[in-house]
């Protein structure tokens, strides 16, 4: 498996593998966009948030991109922490994939961001998947905020987790 996945970052060719996962309403169901119906929309949205942002990566399985994962730094005083994110198409579900690739984020951001010191991620508490994700890669569940998220339409208790520069990588 750990050869097997790579990161890297996107391009506007990557559409077509990119619309597979954008298109699945099991992968947008727990994130804050909606699924995509059309890749002209798709492309538009690659072009304006996906390419010019500070470090989103595809996963890739065996060379092709299979998901997205991307790490938001806070600006100013607080760039010392940065938001993760990542979803994978569904049919790769359940390899160990996403956990690999966190890993892989946990590798290298705190050089890529010299002032950064915590990874954090925001995880709904029925989005069991992502929370084990987070602890099979060695975050730390923090705990959990309560009415602290509205997601399409709801309001949702959310897990907290961070991960630290100086923990240890697993
Ligand atoms: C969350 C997501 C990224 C996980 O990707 P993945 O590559 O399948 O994750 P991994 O295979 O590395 O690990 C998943 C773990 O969760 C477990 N899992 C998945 N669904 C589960 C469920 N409903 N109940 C209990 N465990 C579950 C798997 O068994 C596995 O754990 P294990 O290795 O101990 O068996 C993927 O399901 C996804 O894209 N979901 C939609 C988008 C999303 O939720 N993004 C995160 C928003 S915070």
């Amino acid at each position: 498996m750990n050869s097997e996945v790579t990161l890297r970052p996107f391009d506007l060719a990557d559409l077509d593998d990119f619309y597979v996962w954008a298109s699945d309403d099991q992968v947008s169901a727990w994130c804050g966009w909606d699924t995509y119906t059309s890749k002209e929309d798709l492309l538009i949205y690659m072009k304006k948030n996906v390419l010019p942002h500070p470090w989103t990566r595809a996963i890739c399985y065996h060379g092709r991109p299979v998901g997205t994962i991307l790490v938001t730094p806070r600006k100013g005083d607080n760039r010392c922490r940065c938001e993760l994110g990542y979803h994978l198409a569904s049919q790769y579900w359940g390899n160990g994939i996403t956990t690999k690739a966190v890993k892989l984020v946990l590798g290298t951001v705190f050089r890529d961001f010299e002032d950064l010191e915590r990874v954090e991620a925001l995880v709904d508490v029925e989005n069991v998947g992502s929370q084990r994700v987070l602890e099979k890669s060695g975050f730390t569940k923090e705990g959990v905020l309560r009415r602290y998220w509205v997601h399409k339409g709801k309001v949702r208790d959310m897990i907290l987790y961070s991960f630290i520069s100086t923990d240890p990588l697993v």
